[in-house]
């Protein structure tokens, strides 16, 4: 049985004095939700004021980006022991947002990975169409390709040391929700694609979805048999919504 993993995606929000509002929050309700696993992914100057506010509780930490190096001149960059040392489990890679506002490629989003799984980070790799691909019908390419760029690299089996989160771009922000069966169709895709090369990663890999998924929508698109979570942005902002998703699962 695959446990349902709800991570926040803080994306480039908050300041010292709300992200305490919001763990107080998180960790006030924490006992409530019982049949998921909670994350938050602060912006990387927070990480180590989280990790603090987490304490002992049963939160996990996730960056929102990894360096394909191990150190060394790559201005602005953080590197995997950085974010080890500052008690991450988790990094997002390859979000919508890094891929189309900051160019990153496939081929980067790899190496991102590979140096993720090697220092025992586990990757939450983000995939998915923009509205245009979906309208011209390539929606399975398109995840197929991004996919492949680190299956081709990395071997099927490192895809069973990482999370997906399955994005539809046009659904990120925008209010608009991917249709549970939008959604299912896409998340059974997936599996099913990775099926073909290994049964046993495709079993056990979680595949969240995200794009405005909130406390309304949530319980509909968990319940799909292969949604196994959510990654979540703008409702992860508010400790009350966030929780609410959690105990929807
Ligand atoms: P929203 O939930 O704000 O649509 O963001 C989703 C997302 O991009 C999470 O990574």
């Amino acid at each position: 049985m695959r446990r349902t993993l709800i991570a926040g995606n803080w994306k480039m929000n908050g300041s010292l004095e709300s992200i305490g509002e919001l763990m107080d929050g998180i960790k006030a309700g924490l006992a409530e939700v019982t049949n998921a696993d909670m994350a938050v992914c602060p912006p990387a100057i927070y990480l180590m004021k989280v990790k603090s506010h987490i304490g002992d509780a049963a939160i996990g930490l996730g960056s929102q980006n990894i360096c394909d190096q191990e150190s060394g001149a790559f201005t602005g960059e953080l590197a995997p022991a950085m974010l080890k040392e500052a008690g991450c489990k988790y990094a997002i890679i390859g979000h919508s947002e890094r891929r189309s506002l900051y160019g990153e490629s496939d081929d980067l989003v790899a190496r991102r990975f590979a140096m993720a799984v090697a220092s025992g980070v586990t990757p939450i790799l983000c995939i998915g169409e923009t509205l245009e691909e979906r309208e011209s019908g390539v929606t399975e390419q398109v995840v197929s390709r991004q996919l492949d760029a680190v299956i081709d690299t990395q071997g099927i089996d490192a895809i069973g040391q990482c999370v997906i989160a399955y994005e539809p771009v046009w659904a990120i922000g925008t209010g608009k929700t991917a249709s549970p069966e939008q959604a299912q169709a896409v998340h059974a895709f997936i599996r099913s694609k990775l099926a073909a090369l290994s049964v046993d990663v495709a079993d056990k890999v979680q595949i969240l979805y995200g794009g405005s998924m909130n406390a309304a929508n949530a319980a509909e698109l968990l319940s799909q048999p292969d949604i196994d979570g959510g990654l979540i942005g703008g409702a992860s902002l508010k400790a009350a919504d966030f929780l609410a998703i959690g105990k929807a699962a």
